[in-house]
């Protein structure tokens, strides 16, 4: 991950994904959407625009409610997300200030604290006035919302049911921080499942198992994820009960992905409904909100996964990622590089494993052995495998693990279904 528009200095609370995150990105995507999606039969999938009408916001509640506490130094003109330097609240709820600005450690300078909107404004078409006002989707969930009747009109889900979709975020936060976790721009995976408000309870939970087993699948360990249920005043403006999934991150406990309740509150406010064919009648179903953050996954898997052992000698760093989100699954080496017969080889072992394999497999001839072990230890890759001369006699190649840096002959007939198996 590279700094967005990193040549011209770049901009704050952006990220861009090269080659290897994309793929680690990618791959935590699919697991999800297999999982809860493809794997269901009460689950479809869309696609919403990320310009939404601002109609849209005003019913969903976030033009108006939308914000973070914004508080501004009177000394260096500094602004902060007050509950982010505040160290607790009044017993009026109000959130403490500290005492000194934390950017000019002037005393008792604020200017009294304002709310501040947190969706990114543009205008549609030529002329900028109210009328063309338009909102980067804050969050994914409006365009399932908004969609709700074409789905019914054209698909004609029965109760229990959700949508599904994967797609940007944009929130102009006060202060963007720690790496990915608080970006201005971001990905969403989101559901929102429709129910009878009776079933609410029975869903919410069945949900909050599905999640930590997922969390754990893609290899967030069961010590470093913790349950928060969000008290009523933390909770936002939809939602009547929130359990938030935490992770232990290198600069603390934070949240990293949500369940929430949200009640009929959107359908109600986009005057949406369901008819019960069977019962006849119509009703405004609930809805349970499962709601990651994927760029949170992707740093919680780097930091879950960031490894230092001592491997011949020397100190090493390597990404214990599971395979199934790895970016790179196998590498390929031929010993030599300047030894014809061993690339001619290494090529024909390279296509056996890329056809036998559900993900990407990597050629690589860059400098000596131990270098390209290194490299591909850094970017997780669980197996590497080599071709040497003994290659050429007997048909077996070296296959190397990730982990244990234990290394086996195996015979190249073999390879496919071995490789097919430990990726699992
Ligand atoms: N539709 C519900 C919703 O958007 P949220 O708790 O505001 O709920 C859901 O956001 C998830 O999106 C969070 O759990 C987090 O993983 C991710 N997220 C929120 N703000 C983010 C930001 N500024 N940068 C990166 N991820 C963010």
């Amino acid at each position: 991950m590279y700094p967005g528009s990193e040549i011209y200095g770049g901009l704050a609370g952006t990220w861009d994904y090269g080659p290897l995150g994309l793929t680690l990105k990618n791959n935590i995507k699919n697991s999800w959407w297999k999982k809860f999606v493809r794997d269901r039969d009460d689950m479809n999938g869309m696609d919403a625009a990320i310009l939404m009408n601002a109609k849209v916001w005003e019913a969903s509640g976030h033009i108006a409610g939308f914000s973070d506490p914004l508080v501004e130094c009177k000394n260096c003109h500094k602004k902060f997300r007050a509950d982010h330097i505040s160290g607790g609240k009044t017993e009026t709820g109000k959130l403490e200030l500290p005492k000194e600005c934390p950017e000019c450690g002037k005393f008792g300078t604020w200017l009294p604290e304002s709310k501040f909107n947190m969706m990114f404004k543009t205008n549609i078409g030529p002329v900028e006035d109210k009328s063309s006002i338009s909102y980067l989707c804050p969050e994914t969930a409006q365009g399932m919302f908004v969609n709700f009747k074409n789905i019914m009109d054209s698909f004609h889900p029965r109760l229990p049911f959700g949508l599904a979709q994967i797609g940007k975020a944009f929130r102009n936060e006060i202060s963007p921080r720690d790496f990915l976790f608080r970006a201005r721009e971001f990905e969403q995976m989101e559901i929102e499942y429709f129910t009878r408000e009776s079933e609410w309870k029975k869903i919410f939970e069945n949900f909050r198992a599905e999640i930590l087993k997922w969390l754990s699948d893609i290899g967030l360990g069961k010590n470093s994820v913790h349950e928060l249920e969000v008290p009523a005043e933390d909770r936002a403006h939809y939602s009547k009960k929130t359990v938030d999934f935490e992770y232990d991150f290198p600069f603390g406990r934070n949240e990293l992905c949500g369940l929430a309740y949200r009640t009929d509150f959107d359908l109600k406010n986009h005057k949406l409904d369901y008819y019960d064919e069977e019962t006849k009648e119509r009703f405004i179903p609930h809805v349970i909100e499962p709601s990651f953050g994927l760029d949170r996954l992707v740093l919680a898997l780097l930091a879950e996964a960031y490894n230092e052992d001592e491997l011949g000698g020397e100190t090493r760093i390597f990404l214990k990622l599971k395979p199934n989100v790895a970016p790179v699954k196998v590498a390929v080496f031929p010993l030599l590089k300047n030894k014809p017969e061993l690339v001619e080889k290494a090529k024909e072992v390279w296509r056996i494993i890329q056809s036998a394999t559900d993900g990407l497999v990597m050629f690589d001839d860059n400098g000596n052995i131990g270098k390209r072990y290194r490299r591909q230890d850094e970017i997780g890759t669980p197996y590497c495998v080599t071709i040497d001369f003994d290659t050429l006699e007997d048909d077996t190649v070296t296959v190397r693990d990730r982990d244990t840096g234990k290394q086996e002959r195996v015979k190249v007939g073999e390879l496919a279904s071995l490789l097919k198996n430990s990726l699992k």
